[in-house]
């Protein structure tokens, strides 16, 4: 496996059991600053629980995560969280009963380090950091387009909009690497498209290396620099979106049933 000094994040040899299932199966790759990067591959191929040893919440049963130079397999979410990996997930994850705009305060507060509870929960922190942190949650409740709702309880979004929400509460923690899980999952087609450029406007905004896992095949294709494919674990092919289009056990496995 090539490592280079544009290695953001390597996996090395990474294994997770489950039981008897090898849910993700002795898999190395590494991941380039500012790429956009694509997983796919069928349900249960491992591509969630990739997500989970990244962001820290399971262990691998082998192998090692290295992030920056940095062993960080092992290592709690919250910490994992502080060195600027942060995600989304498949199944949406928002406080229902908070704000918009008190969402994405939380999502900042990860990165201020205050502690989770203060503020939104109780607590107040310290008055600097509260003007800072609403301002800076404004600011991206803007950029994802919500900032005339910022207001309204997340459970009262539109599942599209819940999923930009989400997005926004990951920006908030100011991440180096974006995990996004099946992001454009219950948008209609021109949700989709404005997804899709949206990724590019933050790689480039906020020069972050984005690994994004999805299903449909269009979006991965045409925003990808690379796309990975798993297939029972394990990974098959990995290389530039028209190569892993045309390789023959990709089509087999995934793009086949499309
Ligand atoms: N916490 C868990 N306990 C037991 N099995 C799990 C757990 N998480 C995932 N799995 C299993 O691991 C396999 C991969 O799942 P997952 O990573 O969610 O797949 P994907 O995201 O590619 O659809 C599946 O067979 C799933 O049932
Ligand atoms: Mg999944």
């Amino acid at each position: 496996m090539s490592t280079n000094n544009l290695t953001v994040l390597a996996a090395k040899a990474l294994t997770r059991r489950f039981g008897g299932l090898v849910a993700v199966n002795n898999i190395s790759f590494s991941v380039n600053k500012d790429e956009i990067f694509g997983l796919i591959g069928p349900n249960g191929a491992g591509k969630t629980t990739l997500f989970n040893l990244i962001t820290g919440l399971i262990p691998p049963s082998e192998g090692n995560l290295i992030y920056q130079g940095q062993e960080i397999a092992g290592k709690k979410p919250d910490e994992i969280a502080s060195l600027g990996i942060a995600r989304t997930f498949q199944n949406i994850r928002l406080f229902g009963e908070l704000s918009a705009l008190e969402n994405v305060v939380i999502g900042r507060h990860l990165h201020t380090k205050s502690n989770l509870f203060t503020g939104v929960l109780g607590i107040p922190p310290a008055p600097q950091e509260e003007k800072y942190s609403q301002e800076k949650a404004l600011e991206l409740l803007e950029l994802v387009g919500l900032q005339n709702r910022i207001e309204e309880q997340a459970k009262n979004f539109p599942y599209g909009e819940q999923r930009r929400l989400e997005i926004a509460r990951a920006l908030a923690l100011e991440p180096q690497i974006l995990l996004l899980d099946e992001p454009a999952a219950g948008m209609n087609p021109s949700e989709k498209q404005q997804l899709s450029d949206f990724i590019k406007q933050i790689r480039n905004q906020f020069s972050l290396t984005i690994i994004l896992i999805e299903h449909h095949v269009p979006l991965v294709m045409g925003l990808c620099d690379r796309i990975a494919v798993l297939n029972f674990g394990q990974l098959i092919a990995l290389d530039k979106p028209a190569i892993v289009r045309e390789n023959p056990a990709v089509i087999e496995a995934y793009l086949g049933n499309e």
